[in-house]
């Protein structure tokens, strides 16, 4: 073996340390040279020039090299990759998560979509439960996961009441027939009063996140959605640790200044390798019994965070008094929607294109594709 192979089989062992996994592997290491005086010439290639973790990357590639017997010093060529071999980073990427990840009962086929948003009271919850509904109105069992552990409200919009039973050690969530389908429904509003779970702290609110995933039976789900807590935090991270399969369904009303903190709830999924798959612009316009539309919360600021994004505008949906209604009875608006309404439409265009079911669609690479199209804009 040469010096550079072994040179190269040393820094095999360099983790990158956002992703957890080798930087060989991972393709940042390009050409590597040692010449007779033991001066060693390696290219590096990161993410983005402004990466926050080159100095460490740096310094670990150095020692490791400094390790071996045959080098006496360092070079390194920095780049950056470019977008094709940041595509196979993200995949190796999250090949490397999902063998770390825990077991769970979630069935592989069945896309994992986590509702998000920069800050609170854009609609994140009423979009989740009218999505369920109109997914589980096709005939699908639809998972729902509230891991907005302060702010639950889903059990309460989608009209599910009544105590957690555990079987074979598992929570088994709380189901109600949709039509030919299906809700499956966990959400903290069906273990613990409001009040308890306000006194609930870190760690024990990401212990109770991972046991909704992990302790929970969702056996025969044909999709997850998980509301989570307005932006960007320890529960957001537990969710993408444990589900990296998880897909990113960002929620921003029309107004430029809501778009900015969603995209920062964007920013966060790509650092922690949540593909975004769209944006659902909520709040978009109320039109009054005269036939007069406003624009009471401004315009255009789901297509611009797609746009910037680089991620499709997946729906529009409008101020409808309905929706808060329906909240309070349990009555989700969209089982009194048209066939053509805005939460039917965004549900055709998940089971599509977006995330089809696997299974249903009898072909991974489609998926994978819609996937790697997603996360194909600049990082
Ligand atoms: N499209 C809509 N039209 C009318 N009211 C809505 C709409 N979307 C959400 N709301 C209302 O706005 C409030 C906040 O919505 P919610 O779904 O709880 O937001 P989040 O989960 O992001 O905090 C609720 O009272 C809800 O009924
Ligand atoms: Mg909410």
């Amino acid at each position: 073996m040469t010096v550079s192979d072994e040179l190269r089989e040393r820094l095999a062992k360099v983790l990158d340390p956002e992703l957890g996994a080798s930087i060989v592997d991972l393709g940042m290491i390009g050409d590597i040279s040692v010449d007779g005086a033991g001066h060693a010439v390696v290219a590096v290639s990161l993410t983005t020039t402004g990466c926050p973790l080159r100095i460490q990357i740096e310094r670990d590639v150095r020692e490791a090299a400094l390790s071996l017997d045959g080098v006496t010093s360092v070079e390194l060529a920095m780049g950056v990759l470019d977008a094709a071999a940041r595509g196979t980073l993200m995949r190796r990427a999250r090949t490397f998560a999902q063998e770390r990840a825990p077991q769970t009962s979630i069935p592989p086929q069945a896309p994992v979509l986590m509702i998000a948003s920069g800050k609170g009271g854009v609609g994140k919850s009423s979009v989740t439960a009218n999505l369920a509904v109109a997914l589980a109105q096709t005939g699908r069992t639809v998972g729902v996961l509230d891991a907005d552990v302060w702010g639950f409200s889903l059990s309460r919009l989608l009209g599910v009441r009544g105590d957690v039973q555990a079987r074979g050690g598992k929570m088994q969530p709380l189901e109600r027939a949709i039509g030919t389908g299906k809700i499956r429904v966990l959400s903290m509003g069906l273990l613990a009063d409001e009040d308890q779970a306000l006194l609930w702290r870190g760690l024990i609110v990401q212990k109770a996140v991972a046991q909704f995933i992990e302790d929970a039976n969702w056996s025969g789900i044909d999709y997850l959605l998980i509301d989570t807590p307005p932006g960007t935090g320890d529960i957001a991270m537990t969710l993408a640790r444990l589900l990296p399969q998880m897909g990113q369904l960002v929620v921003t009303t029309p107004s430029p200044a809501a778009q900015q903190v969603a995209a920062r709830a964007a920013d966060f999924a790509r650092k922690s390798n949540i593909r975004v798959l769209g944006v659902i612009e909520n709040m978009s316009v109320l039109t009054c019994s005269c036939g007069q539309r406003h624009h009471l919360f401004g315009e255009g600021g789901g297509r611009d965070l797609a746009q910037q994004l680089g991620v499709p505008l997946l729906a529009e949906i409008a101020l409808l008094p309905e929706i808060g209604v329906g909240g309070d009875t349990g009555q989700p608006a969209v089982l009194h929607e048209g066939n053509d309404g805005a939460f039917h439409q965004l549900a055709q265009r998940i089971l599509n294109d977006v995330a089809p079911p696997v299974g249903a669609q009898g072909c991974t690479a489609r998926l994978l594709d819609a996937l790697e199209r997603a996360v194909d804009s600049p990082l």
